[in-house]
């Protein structure tokens, strides 16, 4: 009677769960929805954070909600985003309400801007097949460009000094520190229909509860119980017929199967202290030339709305603005002679919301940059509007500035892969495929599962991608589950 009694609290408590998710982000909650959609709910969520969501962070700011992390769904056709989200979005405007700025003065030559514009997407469509997105632009840039331009001084400094916009958009793009790093045909694929949906002041939040059938009416899957947060997971340890994951509040859960989910840089920076036996040398090869670097999201809130109706605002910086820079705000990095508000080059309307401005920063001091104070933000970016923009508006002092800070944040460490011209010179075709690989235990089970949005071969960096992943090891783990029974 004892022996039974003790073996079923064994059976009941001592085990614990049969998975465990690691990660409540798009990808971990898509897999939760999915074992929940196969009527299994023996298993439990450990998120580091105290919130879902993970890069999905949407905050509400001024009439409605701001997206610090994903902000867009991009395309329509083959998007598991869209398939959730299209009875909630609308495509965005910004190209019909581009304001650039270049010398004090709104750039009117809209022709020109158009011709410039359409460099980017035909560097990758048409970039060559062993070279970096910057040199692939560059070559073209200047056959084209230079080329037409030659004769027109004027014309020609204006083409030099746009090209930091042309390199910010596409860092923006890649998520990239150097235009160097991505390569420029890599396996991508668009998905068709506007590349810019927009939440309207929803919040990209929102296709958390649509995964989880719980928007507009919350009645679909409580996952309460299911879900600890602020329990960051600090070793992974791979046992004969088990695994145990432990977490840095000293719980420890023994389990069937482990799904990961968190970002490739926190495999990156972690995975030789977490995983244990160490990943296989073809995992890390992947792990390391895959590319992982990050964009800065900032959000304004006026007290007014200074630029009236909906506007897009880029800045065409020139030598001697960058010059002013450096005389002028004397604090944050500076590197190779530039200043990191150099980097600071669009600024444009939020959904549904008339007070309230994004910001994008971008390039080599990102990192740096996060760590500059609310105050120290608000001045360097102040200064830049007003720069740029005083000739026709009145900037007035926003009431907050709030910066993301992915980079530095230890359960992101980035943003979003991307693939690198590293891959190629080490012969790696597909990282995402190698990552998606199941770990496992010595009698020959796979143990180890691993999603998140860097496993997506052909959607990678994206929102729809870690849902496609959290989707398919879901599926995959409940058919495992189903071989059992
Ligand atoms: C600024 C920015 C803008 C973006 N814009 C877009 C966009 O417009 N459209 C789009 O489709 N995509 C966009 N993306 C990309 C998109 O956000 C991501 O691809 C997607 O959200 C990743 O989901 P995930 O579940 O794979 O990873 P994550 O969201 O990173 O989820 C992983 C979770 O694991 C947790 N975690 C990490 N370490 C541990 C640990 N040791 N123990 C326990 N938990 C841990 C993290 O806290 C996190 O919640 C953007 C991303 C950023 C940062
Ligand atoms: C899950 O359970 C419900 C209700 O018991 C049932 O209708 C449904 O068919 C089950 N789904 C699966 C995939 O087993
Ligand atoms: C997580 O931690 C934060 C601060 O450390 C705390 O405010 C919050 O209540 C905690 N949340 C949960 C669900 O434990
Ligand atoms: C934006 O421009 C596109 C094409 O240039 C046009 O089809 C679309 O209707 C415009 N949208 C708005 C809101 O003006
Ligand atoms: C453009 O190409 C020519 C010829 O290859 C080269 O001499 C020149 O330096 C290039 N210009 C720029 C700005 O890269
Ligand atoms: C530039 O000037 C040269 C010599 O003056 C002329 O031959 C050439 O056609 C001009 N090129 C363009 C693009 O105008
Ligand atoms: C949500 O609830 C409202 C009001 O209770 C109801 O009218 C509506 O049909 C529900 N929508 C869905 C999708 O269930
Ligand atoms: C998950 O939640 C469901 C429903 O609340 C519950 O039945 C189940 O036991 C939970 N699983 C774990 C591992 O706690
Ligand atoms: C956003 O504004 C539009 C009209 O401007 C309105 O139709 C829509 O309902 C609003 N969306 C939200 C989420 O408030
Ligand atoms: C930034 O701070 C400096 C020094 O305190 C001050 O002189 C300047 O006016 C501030 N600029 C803005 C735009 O707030
Ligand atoms: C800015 O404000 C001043 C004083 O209120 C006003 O004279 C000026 O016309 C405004 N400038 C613009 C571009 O709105
Ligand atoms: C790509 O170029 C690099 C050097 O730039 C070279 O090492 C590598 O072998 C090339 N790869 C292919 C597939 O051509
Ligand atoms: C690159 O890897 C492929 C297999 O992925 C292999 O067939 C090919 O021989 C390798 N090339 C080099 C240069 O190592």
């Amino acid at each position: 009677m004892w022996k039974f009694l003790f073996c079923f609290l064994f059976i009941r408590y001592g085990t614990g769960e049969k998975i465990i998710i690691i990660g409540a982000g798009s990808s971990g909650i898509a897999a939760a929805s999915k074992l929940l959609s196969h009527n299994i709910s023996d298993f439990r969520i450990l998120e580091a954070e105290d919130r879902i969501g993970g890069r999905i962070h949407s905050i509400h700011l001024g009439s409605a909600y701001v997206d610090l992390g994903a902000q867009y769904v991009h395309g329509m056709k083959n998007n598991l985003a869209y398939e959730l989200a299209h009875n909630f979005v609308i495509p965005g405007n910004e190209l019909n309400y581009t304001w650039m700025y270049y010398n004090g003065k709104r750039r009117v030559d809209d022709n020109l801007l158009n011709t410039l514009w359409d460099l980017t997407p035909e560097t990758y469509e048409d970039g060559g097949s062993n070279v970096s997105v910057g040199d692939a632009f560059l070559s073209r840039y200047n056959s084209t460009v230079f080329n037409q331009y030659k004769n027109d001084t004027q014309m020609l400094t204006f083409a030099k000094d746009f090209i930091r916009i042309c390199e910010c958009s596409i860092l923006g793009l890649e998520g990239s520190f150097s235009w160097f790093k991505p390569i420029a045909t890599s396996s991508f694929q668009d998905c068709d229909g506007p590349n810019t949906l927009s939440w309207n002041g929803l919040g990209y939040k929102t296709i958390l509860d649509l995964l989880l059938k719980n928007f507009p009416n919350k009645t679909g899957y409580d996952i309460t119980n299911n879900l600890s947060l602020n329990t960051t997971v600090t070793k992974i340890i791979m046992e004969e017929n088990s695994v145990k994951v432990k977490c840095a509040d000293d719980s420890e859960y023994n389990t069937e199967y482990v799904l990961w989910t968190p970002s490739l840089g926190v495999l990156k920076h972690d995975h030789k202290s977490i995983f244990q036996p160490k990943l296989s040398d073809e995992r890390i090869n992947a792990i390391e030339n895959f590319g992982f670097d990050g964009v800065m999201k900032i959000v304004f809130e006026f007290p007014n709305n200074w630029w009236g109706e909906e506007k897009y605002f880029w800045f065409v910086w020139n030598e001697k603005d960058k010059d002013d820079v450096i005389k002028d705000v004397s604090f944050g990095p500076v590197k190779n002679g530039d200043h990191w508000l150099s980097w600071f080059f669009h600024v444009g309307s939020a959904p549904n919301n008339s007070n309230v401005l994004i910001g994008w920063m971008v390039g080599p001091m990102v990192a740096e940059t996060e760590k500059l104070t609310e105050e120290q933000m608000k001045n360097g970016t102040v200064y830049v509007m007003r720069k740029f923009l005083s000739n026709d508006f009145n900037v007035s002092e926003p009431i907050r500035v709030i910066h993301s800070k992915w980079c530095t944040d230890p359960k992101f460490r980035g943003t979003y892969s991307f693939e690198t011209m590293d891959m190629s010179i080490k012969n790696i075709s597909s990282p995402q495929r190698i990552l998606q690989q199941p770990v496992f235990s010595t009698d020959g089970v796979p143990r180890i599962f691993f999603g998140g949005e860097a496993t997506s071969p052909t959607r990678y960096g994206t929102v729809d991608g870690a849902i496609e992943t959290g989707y398919r090891e879901g599926n995959r783990l409940a058919s495992i589950l189903k071989n059992q029974d």
